[in-house]
């Protein structure tokens, strides 16, 4: 196993508690490597051999490279930042019950309740600070252990390893001190954002574990940590964008929010960035882009659920993806993923080339199980797709397992893909690589 990129992907994520800092540190790495950031309200001069990215809602991001010839098409992997979490009602004041400081929460995303509880939590999020007559946005993190959602002792709930039902508004009330400090919690998100409460015009927050990840197991085969679903696919996906050499098409890498609560908001693959971006990307080089989109893919890069140890009875019969056995194709009958015999022949074959191991992965056949990116984005942009993922164990768990192999794998294959072009006459397709263009 790879321990350094793996160890690189545990600072990437330790970074990261929310998808606006996700998106903060790509963007930091894309600047490293010479990128330049569009703005959508700007006008961008696109020309041969530039490197470039654009950022929405300061959570979403695609970065691309102008090739220096006509391209053929756009070659892109998509992969989304949120996870699963608990989030601070709007500018919450704590609430004083008496005794103890509690913070009011919603839920984001179908979260396993249970794994948050008894863990040292922090906050970070995003909010808008009056600057004179400007309104700002300001990233916060205050990066310490500042709450924690006591369980109750097995004493007062004999039943508590029988099941339970956890209710958000009394169970999952976060405690962040004695009943005195409401205020100093408020002040803390202020210092941490360098501004003061009056003004703080709005926020988005949310509590994040604090739990650091870890590499594991007998011969180090397994990694640990929070949101691995699906930041272990956007640094992977990021990785092989980076390292890619150049090819005759558009390499797009797309970082998307709000997966988790099915992608309809103005930064979700179901909103129109991508294809907008993709447009004026067409336009600005003189494309036209039908002609673009027919030699276009798409790779849907969302983790996929290993066969669990103690259940293996949850996993089909056939398919059995396991951590380390390589990456997972997603497949489904009724097209919930977008996988279909040409996609899936088209990234084997990458794969094949970058000695990169494949596995697949359907539901068990009496079980709905997830959607993902990739049908989501096809309304918007509908090319050639497929949906992929890590095998890992504990979906949206506060803290989730994946393989060690698998990360340094999909890295590779991420630098291949970025590095091929699809040449598509009829029903025949040729997948050229950059070192063998002609
Ligand atoms: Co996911």
């Amino acid at each position: 196993m790879d321990e350094r990129i793996n160890k690189e992907l545990l600072t990437f994520i330790e970074k990261s508690p929310t998808a606006w800092h996700a998106v903060k540190n790509l963007a930091e790495s894309l600047r490293e490597e010479g990128y330049t950031e569009l703005r959508e309200e700007e006008a961008w001069p696109l020309k041969p051999g530039a490197r470039c990215f654009v950022r929405r809602n300061s959570s979403s991001l695609l970065a691309f490279r102008i090739p220096e010839e006509t391209p053929a098409g756009f070659m892109m992997m998509a992969a989304h930042a949120d996870s699963p979490c608990l989030r601070l009602k709007e500018l919450a004041t704590a609430e004083a019950a008496g005794l103890y400081a509690r913070v009011p929460v919603e839920r984001y995303g179908g979260m396993i309740l249970s794994t948050w509880l008894d863990r040292p939590l922090s906050v970070a999020g995003r909010l808008v600070v009056r600057e004179g007559d400007k309104l700002v946005e300001r990233l916060v993190d205050l990066q310490r252990d500042v709450a924690l959602i006591p369980n109750v002792a097995i004493h007062m709930d004999r039943s508590v390893n029988e099941g339970k039902a956890f209710d958000l508004k009394t169970d999952m009330l976060p405690l962040i001190g004695s009943g005195t400090s409401a205020e100093s919690f408020r002040r803390l998100i202020a210092d941490a954002a360098g501004t003061t409460e009056k003004d703080i015009c709005s926020a988005e927050l949310q509590f994040y574990p604090r739990t650091s990840g870890t590499i594991w197991g007998a011969e180090g085969e397994y990694v640990s940590a929070p949101r691995l679903d699906d930041l272990q696919c956007v640094f992977a996906c990021a990785q092989g964008f980076l390292a890619a050499s150049e090819s005759g098409s558009i390499p797009v890498f797309c970082c998307f929010d709000n997966e988790e609560v099915g992608s309809s908001t103005r930064q979700g693959a179901a909103a129109d960035f991508l294809s907008r971006t993709l447009a004026r990307i067409a336009a600005g080089l003189g494309c036209e882009l039908p002609r673009l989109l027919a030699q276009s893919f798409l790779v849907s890069a969302d983790n996929a659920h290993a066969v669990h140890p103690n259940h293996p009875e949850y996993a089909d019969a056939v398919d059995r993806p396991a951590m380390n056995k390589g990456i997972v194709l997603k497949f489904n009958a009724a097209q919930r993923y977008v996988t279909d015999a040409v996609s899936a022949a088209v990234f084997r074959e990458i794969c094949r080339r970058a000695e990169v191991p494949v596995q697949s992965y359907t539901n068990r056949a009496d079980l709905p199980g997830g959607s993902t990116l990739g049908n989501i984005s096809l309304a918007q942009v509908a090319v050639r797709s497929l949906d992929i993922g890590l095998a890992q164990l504990a979906m949206h768990s506060s803290y989730e397992t994946a393989g060690t192999l698998d990360t340094s794998w999909l890295c590779r294959a991420a630098a291949h893909f970025f590095a091929s072009s699809l040449h598509v006459e009829g029903e025949t397709i040729t997948i050229r690589d950059g070192r063998n263009k002609a």
